[in-house]
């Protein structure tokens, strides 16, 4: 795993926006795998602006992570609504083009099944941003979670709801107890993901999922199994990482020509 950690969020936002870049230059239809939640969220803000510099979007197809279920259409914490209002209407993206598990679906299974195989039809993710949860969850995948599951419904723990209910106003009532998420087998075929993490209450679940060992209890665990996962960290999220100096000296000595 290559872990870089930066002095700032908008510096977060920079070196991944210049991973995205690269890959719009390399892969003529790349295909890009979008998470919610606001650690991806500098990154977005970085990419809206090279947009409105000239990056064109228009050859890129994006897939959702995951899904609330049963939110109603329209409801702002649905995650499409997130993902459109925060990256894909600002650069271009018709809503038609973004992908994802249909959360209003009356058959939830079939359409975590469908997602599933139409990310694997159409060749797979290029390049997946992911966040983590501060139980260590990838995508919606609690602990406890197959490392070889694929798209699913999944019960959220309790924590997870804490933690969400800052999007709802607060209301741990209003958060969704069912979700729809890209399994971890799911998400480990993704050519290269990227992981961020920034403040201090993602230390924790940093220092378990890169320096632990690979357990269902931290499903981030499972990318220690991925040939090509890059975590971007600020300084509070790596603070409790034993090899924090290492990792910094590794990435400094970096030649300039090498991304992420
Ligand atoms: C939700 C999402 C995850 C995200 C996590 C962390 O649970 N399903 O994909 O990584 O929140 O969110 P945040 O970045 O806001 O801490």
């Amino acid at each position: 795993m290559e872990v870089v950690i930066v002095g700032s969020e908008a510096a977060v936002g920079e070196i991944v926006a210049d991973a995205v870049c690269e890959l719009l230059e390399v892969v003529p239809e790349p295909a890009l795998g979008l998470a919610t939640g606001s650690s991806p969220l500098p990154v977005y803000r970085e990419l809206v602006r090279r947009h409105q510099r000239g990056l064109s979007f228009a050859a890129v197809t994006p897939y959702m992570l995951d899904e609330y279920l049963g939110l109603p259409d329209g409801h702002p914490q649905q995650y499409r609504a997130f993902l459109r209002r925060e990256f894909t209407d600002q650069v271009g993206i018709t809503p038609d083009r973004l992908l994802g598990p249909d959360g209003g679906s009356d058959r939830p299974d079939d359409a975590c099944r469908a997602y599933d195989a139409l990310i694997r039809a159409n060749g797979g993710i290029d390049l997946q941003i992911l966040g983590i949860g501060t139980d260590g969850h990838i995508g919606f995948n609690e602990p406890a979670s197959s490392l070889a599951s694929r798209t699913r419904l999944k019960t959220l723990q309790e924590q997870t709801r804490r933690d969400n209910a800052r999007f709802f106003d607060g209301d741990l009532d209003a958060v969704p107890r069912h979700v729809m998420t890209q399994g971890v087998g799911t998400i480990l075929e993704s050519r290269h993901i990227v992981l961020i993490a920034t403040g201090l209450p993602k230390a924790a679940s940093i220092a378990k999922a890169v320096e632990g060992p690979v357990t269902a209890m931290i499903p981030a665990s499972a990318l220690q199994l991925h040939r090509h996962v890059t975590i971007v960290l600020d300084e509070p999220a790596a603070s409790e990482l034993t090899l924090a100096d290492y990792f910094k000296a590794t990435y400094r000595q970096k030649p300039k020509w090498q991304g992420l």
